[in-house]
Order: C-alpha cells, then structure tokens, then sequence
C-alpha cells in the first residue's frame, strides 16, 4: 500500500520476470575480449538475486546494462517486459534506483540535495522532497539537522555509503541495482543495514540485484545467486543449491574456503 513515504512507481505491473537478461555480451574492445560473455539471468518480482564473483569478473558491466549506462554489445536486456533498449533512458533510471560503486555522490550538492535528485527531477514539490530526504536519512540512520545541509566530503566513506542507498531508494522505484553498496561499512553497520534492506525488500516488495564479493553478504541477502567468473555466469541458484551442488569447482571453492576458515576461526576460538 503505497504511503506519503512510499509512493508508487510509474511502471507498470504483471510479468513475472520483471528484469530478463538474455545471452547478454559486451566487450569493451571490438570483440578481442569479453567483460561480459553470453550471460542469462531472469528476476521475479520481489526476488533478490545477488551477483557475486571476483574483482574485474564482470558484475558491475552487468549491472550497468541494466539501465542503459552501458549498452551491449549482443544479446538482450527485458524490464517489464519490453527491451531496455527502446526505453527512454532517462525514464528507465528514474524507475530504478541506482548505488554506485564508489558511491557517486555530487561533491558540489549538500547531502540532502543529493537523496532528492530524482524526486526533483520528477517534479515532486520542494516540501515534499525535503520531508522524504529527511525520512531516508534518518532510516540510514544520518541525522537530516547535522548533517542535511552539509557537502558530502564532510562526511565519513561509510554516511557517504549510506546516503547513496538513500539516494537510490528516494523517488520508491520498484528495482534497486546494488553495487557493492556496503562495501566500505563495518562489520556492524553493515549488518544492521544489510538487515534494514531485508525489511525494505519484505515490506515493499522490491526487486533487487545486489552486487557483492563478500560471500556472507551474498547467503544473507539472497533469494538466488548468480556467480561470475570472468565474465560468464557459473551458476544460478538458491543459497542451497550453490552451497549443495555447486556447479564447477569455482563454485565449489568459491564457498569453500571462507566457510572453512570460519569454521576454523570458531574452532580456535576460546
Ligand atoms: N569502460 C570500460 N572500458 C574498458 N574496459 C572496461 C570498462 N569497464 C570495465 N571494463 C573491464 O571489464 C571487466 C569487468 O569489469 P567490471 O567493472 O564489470 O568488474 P567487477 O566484477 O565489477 O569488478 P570489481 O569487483 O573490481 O568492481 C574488467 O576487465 C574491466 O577492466
Ligand atoms: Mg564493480
């Protein structure tokens, strides 16, 4: 049920796969090599699927293919049902929210002109963008009286994290892609958001991809989980599948040694 804080989405409903990606390739070089190779995935309504792999594997060109930051070089890419690529761009962003690796927040705008940039660019009224910005910060847990007024460079790498989620969730759009939005946060912090984006997702039914490398992100957060490795897609599946029967021996390692060394590390433990 939409709210005054959760608005509806402009996009329409109905398809079971909401975001379809379809023997997906891009090369940044002519064809001499692949970041992304042959890659199909699908996502339901409501599901977070979370690409996981090793640093330069291909998950964020993936994700940013999504909404057009970059175009494929074959293969197609489905949100509700029609190609991304006779969407309007800029309509196709303002639908779903974006977390930048790295965060990208504008240096020159305060925190809260930040979070508000696509409420405006929608036209919502000024009080009401504020009154939205503030609910967000404060959800992230970012005191709107401290620290709304400030540029983002007063601002510790995690509070410039946690405005990004803000930022992404501001205008309430149906899908979040994620890119390691976590990625410089605390093992606390991190856990309580991780945590605040399990509720987010429950309560409002949002379709996630979330990118990480850490693979204790990746079993807390998944309904499935698409591993990469240079460029290709390994597998897809349930935490329990992926853990059970693992598909290559990438898979299998890839779970292996961080489950054993916790498991070590609990058993030296006093
Ligand atoms: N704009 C670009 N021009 C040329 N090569 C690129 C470009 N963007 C990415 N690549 C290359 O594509 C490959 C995949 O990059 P990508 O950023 O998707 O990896 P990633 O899985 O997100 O890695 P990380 O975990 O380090 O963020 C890498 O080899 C990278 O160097
Ligand atoms: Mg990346």
């Amino acid at each position: 049920m939409p709210s005054r804080f959760w608005p509806s989405c402009p996009v329409p409903r109905g398809y079971c796969f909401v975001i379809e990606i379809k023997n997906v390739s891009k090369s940044f070089d002519q064809g001499k090599s692949f970041a992304v190779q042959n890659v199909s995935l699908h996502v339901q309504q409501g599901e977070a699927l979370i690409l996981l792999g090793s640093s330069g594997c291909g998950k964020t060109t993936t994700l940013k293919m999504i909404n057009r930051i970059i175009e494929p070089t074959s293969g197609s890419i489905y949100v509700d049902g029609t190609n991304v690529l006779e969407q309007d761009p800029v309509s196709l962003r303002r639908c779903i929210g974006y977390v930048f690796q790295g965060i990208g927040l504008f240096s020159h705008l305060t925190v809260e002109e930040n979070v508000e940039i696509v409420p405006r660019l929608l036209g919502w009224p000024r009080d009401k963008r504020r009154e939205r910005a503030r609910f967000l910060l404060e959800l992230m847990e970012i005191s709107p009286i401290a620290y709304g007024r400030r540029l983002p460079q007063a601002l510790s790498g995690g509070q410039k994290q946690r405005i990004g989620v803000a930022r992404a969730l501001a205008a309430d759009p149906d899908y979040l892609l994620m890119d390691e939005p976590f990625g410089a946060l605390d093992a606390l912090t991190r856990d309580a958001l991780q945590q605040e984006l399990l509720a987010i997702k429950q309560k409002l039914n949002k379709t996630i991809i979330f990118v990480t490398h850490d693979i204790f992100e990746a079993l807390t957060l998944a309904d499935r989980i698409a591993v990469l490795h240079k460029g290709r897609l390994e597998q897809v599946g349930t935490k329990e599948e992926v853990l059970e029967n693992p598909a290559s021996p990438f898979v299998r390692d890839l779970f292996a040694k961080p489950t054993e060394q916790l498991a070590a590390f609990r058993r030296a433990s006093p």
